[in-house]
């Protein structure tokens, strides 16, 4: 199997950053996968633009273009299922997996988060929330957390997690923008450990 492509469906909502970061391992050939699509809630965003421009298909799939939530699950399972999809790596996707897709991906889908879990994770704990959180309790070091996705929002198993300072003269700002930058090389060595496990 070490000469398969893992094929990999990246979820975003936002600037893509961390998409970025992987589909640059990938381009490296350091990571063996191809990164098949971007599906997105967001028809307009940094990480749909990305993928645009780098002929990778995107899936513009929000719940509003269904009567029911099951008939969104049903169109997203179709469409990883379309793909071939092997594995779902989220990245900034903001909003909750359907449990039917988390039961038919179980173990194959992936998040990251921006501290050090389970402190500071569960419904709520986003974006700059989280680092607000982090300063309010006085904590010295924050950091990510590449995991496991389950039914719970950021209980799945953890993968891996990196250290960063918090500093005295820190704000959620600052602290975001350090622990995104950890976050461009956890997610790829995250990866990278995960898939040579899976393609040995
Ligand atoms: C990251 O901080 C990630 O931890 C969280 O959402 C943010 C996404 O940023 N889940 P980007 O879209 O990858 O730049």
């Amino acid at each position: 199997m070490r000469n398969h492509k893992s094929r990999l469906a990246v979820f975003c909502s936002g600037d893509g950053s961390n998409f970025k970061s992987i589909h640059r391992t990938i381009e490296d050939k350091q990571l063996n996968a191809e990164i098949v699509l971007c599906l997105s809630n967001r028809e307009q965003c940094g990480a749909m633009e990305f993928a645009r421009n780098n002929g990778i298909t995107t899936v513009h799939l929000t719940e509003k273009q269904f009567t029911s939530f099951d008939e969104f699950a049903d169109a997203m399972l179709r469409c990883l299922r379309e793909h071939g999809i092997e594995m779902i790596l989220l990245a900034g996707y903001m909003r909750k997996v359907p449990d039917a897709v988390v039961a038919a991906f179980r173990d194959k889908i992936i998040n990251i988060h921006p501290a050090l879990l389970p402190k500071f994770g569960g419904e709520g704990m986003y974006g700059i929330h989280v680092h607000t959180a982090v300063l309010a309790a006085g904590e010295t070091q924050s950091g990510a957390t590449v995991h496991l996705v389950n039914e719970e929002y950021d209980q799945g198993g953890i993968l891996m997690q990196r250290h960063v300072p918090v500093l005295s003269d820190d704000t959620p700002e600052t602290l975001a923008a350090r622990v995104l930058a950890c976050e461009h090389t956890l997610y790829p060595d995250s990866l990278e450990k995960l898939l040579a496990e899976q393609q040995s």
